[in-house]
C-alpha cells in the first residue's frame, strides 16, 4: 500500500523537480473573494494572478489545496457518501503555470507523473479535450504515446472549466482512468458517464474571464491551472475501488464502526461514508476560522454538521460523538496542515457544543416532522412546513429531503426559497456576498500595475495617479505610492483628501483589490485635468484613533487568554476609528470580575508604555517565534510581526502605535453572546474612553444629587429606597387584600335574585388578576349563583364569568365569554364553571356586560 501522504509528497516532489516552488495552501474559504463562499479548487488564491490584478512571485507553483464543495457552482452534496469518489472537503494536488509553460508542457508532465512514476496502465487511461480545441489533441498525440483513440472530443459542459459565475476560465483536457472489472471491454462512451471511467485530473487552459454580463475576455496571458483529487488518485494508485477505503478516511470509519457497533455492511456503509466525509469538511472548516451559524459560510458547516448527526442517528448515535472522531482525523492530517492539530481543541468544543445543541431541538423537531407527514395530504411537504423546521428546529432544507426521501415524499423548494428570503437578507451581510457591479472603464494614465503602500511611516505623499474612474455615486482613484491604509484584517480603509490646484477627491474609503489600492471617494471641487501629480493626505487623526484601537486589540486578545485561557481564539475583529470589537471563541459569558481583570492587565501594559517592535520575517520562523497567527489570514511568506516585547506577539498588517501609553487608556463598553460559542466584546480607547468616564462620573453626579446624598453612599442610599419599596408593597398588598373581602362582601349583597337563582353581576375596579379574583367570588358562593364581572386593564376590556356546580347544566360558562369576547373584537374561553375573555376595544365592555348579564338572567329564569 502507498500511503496518502507519500503521493503528496510525490506529487509535490515531482513538480518542484520541475523548477516548481512549493506555497502552502490556503485556507477552506477565500479572505478577499466576495463571488466564493468556499475554497472550490487550488487556482482560487490565485485568481487575482490570472486576471492580472497581482504580479506572481513566482511563475511555476504547486501544491495540496484544502478545498470544499457544498455549496454554489461546484456542489457535490449529494453524491456524497452514496458514491465512493465525491466529497464535500477534498484535497486538490495542483500545479500551476503564470504566463510562463502552456499546454505541452503540462500535457507532457502529467503524462509522465501518472505512467512513469506512478505506473498507472496506460490502458486504462482515457483523455477527453474541448471539441474547439485540436491544437490539445494534436499536442496529445504528439509527445505521449497516448492511443489516439482515446482522445475524446466533448463539448462546454464537460470541457470548458469555469470557478464561478465570473472570473478566469478556459478549455480543458481531463485524464480519466477504468477503475470498472473488464477491461478488455472498455468503450469510449462510458467516458463522463459511467462511474467506472474516473476523472483524475484536470488541466485548464486558463485563458479568459467571464464577465459579470457573461460575455468573455480575454486575458493578457495564458495560464496553466491543474487539479486532480488526492483522494482519488491515492486510491487508484492502490488499486481500490473507493476512495474511502484509502488512509484518510479508513481511520474514521473504522472509528465509527467502533462506537456506533455497526459495521461497515449496514446500510451499504452510507452513513459510515458520510460521516467520514464531513467530519473532515466541519473540521477543517472550524481550524481556519469557520464557526457554525445562521448565515453565509457558518451556515454550510452547521447544515453539514446536522447532516452528519441525522447518518449518526441512523447508526443508533444518539448521544454526542462527532467530536469523538476528530482526534483521529488530527492523527492522519496534522503533518501536511498544522493548522488542525494547532486547533484540535478548539475544533472538539465547538462541535460538541453543537451536538449538544442540535440533539436537543432535534428530538422536537422530528416529531413535528413525523405529524407534518401524518397529516400529509398528497405526497409534497409544504414549503412553510419546511420553512418551519429550518426556522423553529433548525432542519436545514436538506436534511428535511433527506428524511422525507427516506419516505418516498418530496419538498415544495420554490415555496420553501420564498419563505427564506427576508432570513436571506441578513445573510447577504449588506450586499457583502453580492457582486459590486461596477463595470465603468479605467482610464489609464501610467503603465504601472502596482501601487505601492508607504502609510506605515507616512501620513501624506506627492504620488502620481495610475489610474482612475469616474462613477455616478463613487468614483476611484489609484495612486503610485499612497499613504491610505485599505481595509485588511479587520482594521477599516483610511480617509482623507487627494488633490492638486484643479481639484480635491474626498477619500471616503480605501479598499484593495489585486494590487490596486483604491481610493473611493467624491470630487468636491474642481475636476481632474492633466495633472497627474497630487498630494494624498490621510486623515490623521481619524487613524490615531484607529491605531490606538488596533494596538488596543492586541493587548485584549492577550489579556484574554490569560484570564481565560488557551481556548480563546479571535474570531473576528473590526477596527475603526471610534471602536474596536473583538469577537473571541468562549463558551460562557465573561463575568463582570473577569473583564475587570481584562480591563485592569490591558490598561497596566497601557501605562508601562513600551516600545511596540515592528519588523518582517519568515512566516515559520515568526510561528516558530510563538507569533500568534490569526485564523483564515492569507500570508505571503514574508510576514509582519507586531510585537509588544514581554506581552503580545501576532503576524499583522495593520497600523499601531509607536508605544502602549500612546492608546491613553481602554474601557470595555459591552459584552454579549454573538452566536453558541462565541462571545463579542466591544470597547473604546483614547480620547473615547475618557469621554466615556467622564459621562459615567456625570451620571454618578446626577443621580447623587437627586437622592441628596454624596457619590460614595450612593448605593447605600439605592439600597435603602429598595428595602422601603418592599416594604411599601407589602403594605399595599396588605390593604388590596382587605379591600377585595370588602368587594366580596358587597357583591354577594347586591346580588340580584332570579327565581331561586342569584346573579352577582358587576364592573370592578383595582383588580390586578381578574380571574383569580373571579375564583375568589366564585369560592364564597354556595349554590345557584352565576357571577358575570367586567374590568378594564391596561387599556383591554375583560370579563370574567362563574357558575355554581348545580348551575352547570343550565349555563356554559366557557361558551357564555367566548360570546362575550367577540363582541369586543377578542376572544376567551374556559371549562363550563368558569371562565375568562379578553377583547381590543374598551367602549364595547359596557354594552358587551349588559348584553351578557340579559342573557344569564333568561337562562336562570
Ligand atoms: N481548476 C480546475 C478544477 O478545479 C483545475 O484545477 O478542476
Amino acid at each position: 500500500m502507498i500511503s496518502s501522504s507519500k503521493v503528496r509528497q510525490q506529487f509535490i516532489d515531482f513538480f518542484k523537480s520541475k523548477e516548481h516552488h512549493f506555497v502552502r495552501s490556503s485556507p477552506v474559504f477565500p479572505i478577499d473573494d466576495p463571488t466564493l463562499l468556499f475554497t472550490n479548487a487550488g487556482m482560487n488564491q490565485f485568481k487575482p494572478i490570472f486576471l492580472d490584478q497581482e504580479k506572481p512571485k513566482y511563475n511555476r507553483v504547486a501544491n495540496s489545496q484544502k478545498c470544499i464543495r457544498a455549496s454554489g457552482k461546484h456542489n457535490d452534496l449529494e453524491e456524497v457518501g452514496v458514491d465512493n469518489y465525491h466529497h464535500t472537503f477534498f484535497e486538490m494536488l495542483g500545479n500551476w503555470s503564470f504566463g510562463n509553460y502552456y499546454k505541452n508542457e503540462s500535457i507532457k508532465w502529467a503524462w509522465e507523473l501518472l505512467t512513469e512514476v506512478w505506473k498507472l496502465d496506460k490502458s486504462k487511461l482515457w483523455v477527453s479535450i474541448y471539441k474547439d480545441d485540436d491544437e490539445t489533441g494534436e499536442i496529445w498525440k504528439q509527445i505521449t504515446d497516448v492511443d489516439p483513440n482515446r482522445i475524446l472530443k466533448f463539448d462546454k459542459k464537460e470541457n470548458f472549466w469555469e470557478m464561478g459565475e465570473t472570473g478566469p476560465c478556459g478549455p480543458c483536457t481531463e485524464i480519466h482512468y477504468y477503475t470498472g472489472n473488464d477491461p478488455q471491454n472498455q468503450d469510449s462512451k462510458g467516458v463522463n458517464v459511467l462511474p467506472e471511467y474516473r476523472e483524475i485530473w484536470n488541466l485548464v487552459f486558463i485563458q479568459y474571464n467571464r464577465k459579470l454580463d457573461q460575455s468573455l475576455e480575454n486575458l493578457p496571458a495564458t495560464h496553466v491551472d491543474t487539479g486532480m483529487g488526492l483522494e482519488r488518485i491515492t486510491a487508484i494508485i492502490n488499486g481500490y475501488e473507493s476512495n474511502y477505503d484509502t488512509d484518510l478516511f479508513q481511520p474514521i470509519i473504522k472509528a465509527v464502526e467502533k462506537i456506533s457497533g455497526k459495521s461497515i455492511q449496514f446500510e451499504d456503509g452510507i452513513p459510515h461514508r458520510v460521516i467520514a466525509d464531513h467530519l473532515r469538511m466541519i473540521s477543517f472548516s472550524i481550524a481556519d476560522g469557520i464557526m457554525p451559524g445562521n448565515e453565509g459560510r457558518g451556515y454550510v458547516v452547521r447544515r453539514i454538521l446536522r447532516r452528519a448527526l441525522k447518518f449518526g442517528r441512523s447508526l443508533g448515535l444518539n448521544n454526542p460523538f462527532l467530536h469523538l472522531l476528530v482526534d483521529g482525523l488530527v492523527e492522519q492530517m496534522k503533518d501536511a496542515f498544522p493548522e488542525i492539530y494547532e486547533k484540535q481543541s478548539h475544533v472538539k468544543k465547538v462541535i460538541l457544543a453543537e451536538e449538544k445543541s442540535f440533539n436537543r431541538t432535534l428530538d422536537k423537531g422530528l416529531e413535528i416532522f413525523e405529524n407534518i407527514c401524518n397529516t400529509l395530504d398528497g405526497n409534497i411537504i409544504s414549503g412553510e412546513d419546511a420553512f418551519k423546521l429550518y426556522d423553529t428546529y433548525g432542519f436545514p432544507l436538506d436534511l428535511t429531503e433527506l428524511l422525507a426521501r427516506e419516505k418516498d415524499l418530496s419538498v415544495d423548494i420554490s415555496l420553501f426559497n420564498k419563505c427564506m428570503e427576508q432570513q436571506r437578507t441578513r445573510a447577504r451581510e449588506a450586499g457583502k456576498f453580492g457582486v459590486k457591479v461596477n463595470e465603468n472603464q479605467w482610464v489609464q494614465i501610467e503603465g504601472l500595475n502596482k501601487s505601492n503602500f508607504i502609510g506605515y511611516s507616512e501620513n501624506s505623499s506627492v504620488s502620481r495617479i495610475i489610474k482612475y474612474r469616474i462613477n455616478k455615486n463613487e468614483s476611484e482613484i489609484v495612486l503610485n505610492n499612497t499613504p491610505f491604509y485599505s481595509e485588511s484584517g479587520g482594521q477599516v480603509g483610511d480617509k482623507g483628501k487627494i488633490y492638486n490646484n484643479d481639484f480635491s477627491f474626498n477619500v471616503l474609503n480605501t479598499q484593495k483589490l489585486g494590487d490596486d489600492i483604491i481610493h473611493y471617494g467624491r470630487f468636491i471641487n474642481g475636476k481632474l485635468l492633466d495633472d497627474f501629480t497630487v498630494t494624498a493626505e490621510i486623515d490623521l487623526s481619524l487613524r490615531q484613533s484607529t491605531e490606538h484601537n488596533h494596538t488596543a486589540t492586541h493587548l485584549l486578545h492577550k489579556a484574554l487568554k490569560t484570564n481565560l485561557g488557551d481556548h480563546v481564539n479571535q474570531a473576528g475583529s473590526l477596527v475603526s476609528p471610534e471602536k474596536l470589537r473583538f469577537d473571541l471563541t468562549h463558551y460562557e459569558q465573561i463575568s463582570k470580575n473577569d473583564l475587570m481583570m481584562i480591563e485592569k492587565d490591558v490598561n497596566s501594559i497601557i501605562l508601562q508604555n513600551i516600545k511596540l517592535n515592528i519588523l518582517e520575517t519568515s512566516f515559520d520562523s515568526a510561528r516558530k517565534d510563538g507569533a500568534e497567527a490569526l485564523f483564515g489570514e492569507k500570508y505571503g511568506d514574508l510576514v509582519r510581526v507586531v510585537d509588544v516585547p514581554g506581552y503580545s506577539k501576532e503576524l499583522c498588517g495593520g497600523t499601531h502605535v509607536s508605544r502602549t501609553g500612546d492608546i491613553g487608556l481602554f474601557k470595555i463598553i459591552s459584552e454579549s453572546s454573538l452566536a453558541s460559542g462565541i462571545r463579542r466584546i466591544e470597547a473604546v480607547t483614547g480620547k473615547n474612553a475618557i469621554d466615556r468616564v467622564v459621562i459615567n462620573e456625570q451620571i454618578l453626579d446626577e443621580i447623587s444629587s437627586v437622592l441628596n446624598t454624596s457619590n460614595d453612599k450612593v448605593i447605600i442610599h439605592i439600597g435603602d429606597l429598595k428595602n422601603k419599596i418592599k416594604f411599601l408593597e407589602k403594605e399595599l398588598n396588605r390593604i388590596n387584600k382587605k379591600n377585595q373581602v370588602e368587594l366580596i362582601s358587597d357583591l354577594m349583597r347586591n346580588a340580584i335574585e332570579i327565581n331561586e337563582n342569584k346573579l352577582i353581576f358587576s364592573m370592578v375596579e383595582n383588580i390586578s388578576d381578574l380571574k383569580e379574583f373571579g375564583i375568589q367570588v366564585l369560592d364564597k358562593c354556595v349554590k345557584k349563583t352565576a357571577i358575570l364581572l367586567g374590568l378594564k386593564l391596561n387599556n383591554k376590556p375583560l370579563v370574567f364569568c362563574g357558575v355554581t356546580p348545580d348551575l352547570i347544566g343550565k349555563i356554559h360558562a366557557g361558551n357564555i365569554v367566548r360570546e362575550l369576547g367577540s363582541r369586543m373584537g377578542g376572544g376567551g374561553g374556559g371549562k363550563p364553571n368558569l371562565a375568562t375573555a379578553g377583547g381590543k376595544d374598551l367602549n364595547l365592555l359596557d354594552d358587551t356586560l349588559e348584553f351578557g348579564k340579559n342573557k344569564l338572567i333568561e337562562l336562570l329564569k
